[in-house]
């Protein structure tokens, strides 16, 4: 799981390729300015270790690790071989690798079955199975990952009219209401696309449906389609109409990580919580958009017409009007049967420790899979990192050692909620505290060619100057560095993060966080997320043939984790906090403006103040200790540095979500994957009921009071 980067439209604004939920967030980012284009030298010059790290990467290898990845059941719970493997990997190479355990509540599969009765009252079971493609040898292999389902669905057996409600955002119900369609006691058919599945369910319930459907539609997948005459896989690179995207229904904006064990560890004999506001409580189904044309098809003429509708993202690509319908005795009948489990999961943790060191960088990438593939999500990650461990090693034997105590992180069951990485968080908060410098994360490194980072604004200025470094693979004409490459396809914004991968349990602890990755864009082949077309076979025949772009990856992601671990001064530059708060709050006024919310942002505009005066504070002292070479003075900065993004962790959480406490960012409530900045006056703004911002002012004040303590963290 990842954000959504592939959701793919062909919309340009200020010459940024955007899907919708981009074009919202780029309309409320509005202040933050991009980079420029690179000005620098090419080629790069790199200095001795930089040069034996990335030339350390090597595709051959990497490409046998995806293709091992690419063939084990890495569902979470079925995973402890995989595991052990990585493990072991980690070890050859001189990292000291160890399984951590956790006990997680899940519900497995067992079976399903949708039916559709049209109008004439025939009754048609409706394809729900991707098919076992000759070509890709995985598709049919005999595993329970294999099936289709979605995560965390209860049982249901359940017959209804139904209704198409968009994407099903809170906003897409609400038109609903507004229009009168009445979704009481019917079934919800919802397209993907913008905010996070589970929260699509959860709108779905809390409007009084009784089921989901989900559906994949072509309209994502930009040039590359079979209406523009591609051919689809394995054939060629447009998608395979019977492609079924899974995943998780957890409501992950309120509460990732095992949702019986909210905020510690899930011990085999931890007491477990009721769970029942986090999970849906009314059965869910994802489908193919062959399988969902049809039904699509028999609402037209029925309810209000998708250009009636008449909002963003509400008509897709499929040959229907996309009308709301109900259609008189136009039925669905969902048949859903899941088995709840506490399964066993496996972490691997592995460690260069250096014993002296109070400070540690964490790299991760979680392991676990949909589907037996896997080989863009995530396992393009955990190739690389056994690659990166390769690397290390190789520098290791040349004497080198880290200033920093590395940690690497092989999480299992992220897909489910960012669960693996989320109870370890929780089981190691306190050493985390006192010890981590930065999480760093990839995930999908690679759906395709284009490069896209997030990260908090202390490492804008490393994880866009080690982008100027890497020299981008010979990709149809690029022949650019990874910068370049970013620039074009991002136009020079570096995301902020939301969630949708393992970052969220360190960031919302007050930790440094970077996310990186590639996908496609609309001219590239498409990437089948969440199916079980996503394959090795489709890797290396459409993805990443010869791996180069894993490798890029893979040596980006070496040499900034070198830099945080190595350098004398930890290159984290707060001064641009400072400049991104500033950006945030220019966004907040103008959002607070267009709500009409007479809010007195005073505070917050002192305390970003604030901020800035003790980020050029510690900025002098640093260039202090570096020209009188002073280590007492490196090691205050250090430190500083280290410790200053606790200060933004409000705790009790933001409202009505204890998990997530950093008062800067946050996803959004009804968004799930895509961030919101100052979440807590946003959202109080958002959500305020007849014009009631009580929550929103409290927000001011808890905003700026958690910028105040970072700021005390910095000052000198
Ligand atoms: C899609 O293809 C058309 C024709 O080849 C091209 O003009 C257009 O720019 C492409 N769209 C995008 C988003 O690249
Ligand atoms: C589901 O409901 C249908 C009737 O709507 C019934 O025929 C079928 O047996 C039920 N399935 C199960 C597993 O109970
Ligand atoms: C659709 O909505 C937009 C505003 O969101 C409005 O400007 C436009 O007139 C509407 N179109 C129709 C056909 O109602
Ligand atoms: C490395 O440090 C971790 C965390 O302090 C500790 O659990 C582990 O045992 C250490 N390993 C070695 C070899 O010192
Ligand atoms: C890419 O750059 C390398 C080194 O600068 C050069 O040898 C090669 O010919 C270039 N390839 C293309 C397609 O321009
Ligand atoms: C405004 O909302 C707050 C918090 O939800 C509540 O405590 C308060 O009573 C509300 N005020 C009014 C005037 O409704
Ligand atoms: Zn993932």
């Amino acid at each position: 799981m990842r954000t959504p980067r592939f959701c793919i439209l062909p919309v340009f604004v200020a010459g940024v390729f955007a899907c919708q939920r981009e074009l919202d967030l780029v309309a409320r980012q509005s202040h933050r300015q991009p980079l420029a284009k690179r000005d620098q030298e090419w080629p790069p010059i790199l200095d001795e270790r930089e040069t034996l790290l990335v030339n350390a990467f090597d595709s051959v290898s990497i490409d046998e690790w995806s293709n091992y990845y690419g063939h084990q059941n890495k569902l979470a719970g079925y995973g402890k071989e995989a595991a052990q493997w990585t493990a072991d990997r980690w070890n050859e190479n001189g990292v000291e690798s160890h399984l951590k355990e956790y006990h997680v509540y899940f519900r497995y599969p067992v079976s399903a079955s949708l039916d559709f009765t049209s109008s004439d009252g025939e009754v048609h079971p409706v394809n729900i199975k991707e098919p076992v493609l000759e070509e890709d040898d995985v598709t049919g292999y005999d595993a329970i990952s294999q099936q289709t389902w979605l995560g965390y669905s209860p049982s249901g057996n359940v017959s209804a009219e139904y209704v198409y409600a968009g994407r099903g955002s809170i906003d897409d119900f609400e038109k609903l209401v507004e229009l009168g369609i009445d979704i009481k006691g019917k079934i919800a058919l919802i397209q993907y696309g913008g905010l996070f599945r589970g929260l699509k369910v959860k709108n779905a319930q809390d409007h009084g449906a009784i089921a989901a459907i989900i559906f994949t539609d072509p309209i994502g997948d930009g040039n590359i389609t079979v209406a523009n005459g591609y051919e689809s896989y394995p054939d060629g690179p447009a998608r395979n109409p019977n492609s079924v995207q899974k995943g998780s229904t957890l409501f992950l904006s309120t509460q990732p990580g095992d949702p019986t064990t909210p905020g510690y560890p899930s011990h085999e004999d931890a007491p477990r919580a009721d769970f029942s506001d986090v999970i849906a409580k009314i059965p869910s189904l994802p489908v193919s958009y062959a399988a969902v044309e049809p039904l699509l098809q028999a609402l037209d003429g029925h309810g209000v017409s998708g250009e009636e509708v008449n909002r963003t993202g509400w008509v897709g690509a499929l040959d229907a009007d996309y009308s709301t319908g109900p259609a008189s005795g136009v039925k669905l009948s969902l048949d859903v049967v899941s088995r709840e489990q506490i399964a066993p999961i496996h972490d691997v943790i592995g460690f260069i420790n250096r014993t002296s060191s109070d400070e540690t960088i964490i790299i991760g990438n979680h392991r676990d899979t949909w589907m037996v593939g896997g080989n863009g999500d995530p396992n393009s990650g955990s190739a690389i990192l056994v690659e990166l461990t390769r690397a290390l090693n190789k520098l290791r034997q040349t004497g080198w050692q880290p200033k920093r105590n590395i940690l690497i992180g092989s999480w299992d069951a992220e897909e489910w909620g960012l669960i693996g990485s989320v109870e370890w968080v929780e089981e190691n908060a306190n050493w985390l505290k006192e010890t981590a410098v930065a999480y760093l994360n990839i995930d999908v490194a690679v759906s395709g060619p284009r490069p896209n980072l997030a990260a908090t604004p202390e490492l804008h200025k490393l994880a866009t100057e080690t982008l100027k470094k890497v020299i981008y693979p010979n990709f149809g004409s690029y022949n650019i560095s990874l910068y370049d490459a970013w620039y074009e396809a991002t136009g020079g914004i570096v995301e902020v993060l939301g969630s949708g991968s393992d970052y969220a349990g360190f960031l919302h602890n007050g930790i440094s966080s970077f996310d990186t990755g590639s996908s496609g864009g609309p001219n590239d082949p498409i990437w089948h997320y969440h199916s079980n077309f996503d394959t090795y076979h489709w890797m290396s025949t459409f993805g990443d043939p010869g791996f180069h772009v894993h490798a890029s990856q893979g040596q980006y992601l070496a040499l900034v984790a070198y830099h945080l671990a190595n350098d004398d001064v930890l290159p984290i530059d707060t001064q641009n906090y400072a400049v991104e708060l500033r950006a945030y709050y220019d966004d907040l006024v103008t959002y607070a403006e267009e709500q009409g919310a007479d809010l007195d942002l005073s505070e917050l505009d002192k305390a970003i103040d604030y901020f800035k005066k003790n980020a050029d504070a510690v900025k002098e002292l640093e260039v202090r200790a570096i020209a009188n070479n002073d280590e007492h003075l490196k090691t205050l900065v250090n430190h500083k540095y280290r410790d200053f993004q606790r200060g933004f962790v409000s705790q009790g959480g933001l409202p009505n979500r204890e998990f997530y406490k950093h008062v800067a960012t946050a996803p959004g409530l009804d968004t799930g994957y895509a961030a919101v900045t100052f979440p807590g006056v946003t959202e109080g703004i958002q959500y305020a009921e007849n014009g009631n911002f009580s929550v929103a002012k409290e927000w001011v004040g808890r905003t700026s009071r958690g910028i105040v303590v970072a700021a005390n963290i910095l000052k000198p």
